[in-house]
């Protein structure tokens, strides 16, 4: 069976790195290592910006453009999916794009609130003086209610994913992985756009200019 490339190497990459923040931002705050917490949720902006950007430069499948529908799309996806007639996508499906909008979007408010928070101790995010006390408290609350949020869309990213990877025996993760997916899970797009690499990087050092510029 043949397979075709769907993810290019800057979106798994920041894929991976973003598992691998989370689960370092959770630890961090977890045992309250404050400044290596507020490294780690740099590190995540860092991400975050560089999937905003390639949001709008990236290859096609790493397009907004490409992926974002209406929500009856979604609706008419899940509907189909339970009759088991949808048919493939290779990017995200309806139903995923949401998804990820979803945990862009609140990823992004965790960082943000981040920034304006404080532990009492004497630590606080570097917007934290932008805001008075009481409404730093408030934000930091936020944060950690925010946080229970992003738990459970992950929950449900994975239960959705090892749902299309056991159930449905779709490749899903391989494709995370190696960015390739077999041809008859394919959708029928004609044409993607490779974006190449180099210019994945120059987005990469554009995303950490701009987060040492706010931090520094
Ligand atoms: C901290 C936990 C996780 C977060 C915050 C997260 C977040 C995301 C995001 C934002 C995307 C969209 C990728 C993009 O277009 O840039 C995505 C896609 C994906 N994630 Fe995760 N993820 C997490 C854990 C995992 C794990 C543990 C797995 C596999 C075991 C996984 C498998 C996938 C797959 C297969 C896709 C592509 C789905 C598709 O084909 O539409 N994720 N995830
Ligand atoms: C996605 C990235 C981040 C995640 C997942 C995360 C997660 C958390 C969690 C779960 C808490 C505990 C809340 C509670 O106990 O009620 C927390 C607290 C906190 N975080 Fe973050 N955080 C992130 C980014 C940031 C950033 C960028 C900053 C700013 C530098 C920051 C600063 C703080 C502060 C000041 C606290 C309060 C600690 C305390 O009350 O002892 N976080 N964070």
């Amino acid at each position: 069976m043949t397979d075709k490339k769907v993810w290019d190497l800057g979106v798994r990459i920041f894929h991976w790195l973003l598992v691998l923040g989370m689960i370092a931002a959770w630890f961090t705050i977890e045992y309250r290592f404050m400044q290596a917490h507020a490294i780690v949720g740099y590190g995540i902006s860092m991400l975050l910006i560089y999937r905003l950007v390639w949001g709008f430069l990236g290859s096609t499948t790493a397009r907004f453009s490409y992926f974002i529908c209406s929500p009856i799309a979604a609706f008419c996806y899940l509907k189909a999916s339970l009759q088991q007639k949808a048919r493939s996508y290779t990017g995200h499906n309806p139903a995923g794009s949401w998804m990820v909008l979803f945990m862009l979007l609140i990823l992004f408010l965790q960082v943000l609130s981040g920034f304006f928070a404080n532990n009492d101790l004497g630590f606080s995010g570097p917007f934290a003086d932008w805001v008075n006390k009481t409404q730093s408290d408030q934000l930091t609350q936020w944060h950690g209610l925010n946080f229970y949020l992003i738990l459970a869309a992950i929950w449900l990213h994975l239960v959705a994913v090892f749902f299309y990877q056991i159930v449905k025996k779709e490749p899903l993760i391989q494709a995370m992985i190696g960015g390739r997916k077999p041809s008859k899970y394919i959708g029928d797009d004609q044409y993607l756009k490779f974006v190449s690499n180099r210019v994945a990087v120059l987005v990469w050092l554009f995303s950490l200019a701009v987060i040492l510029l706010v931090v520094l």
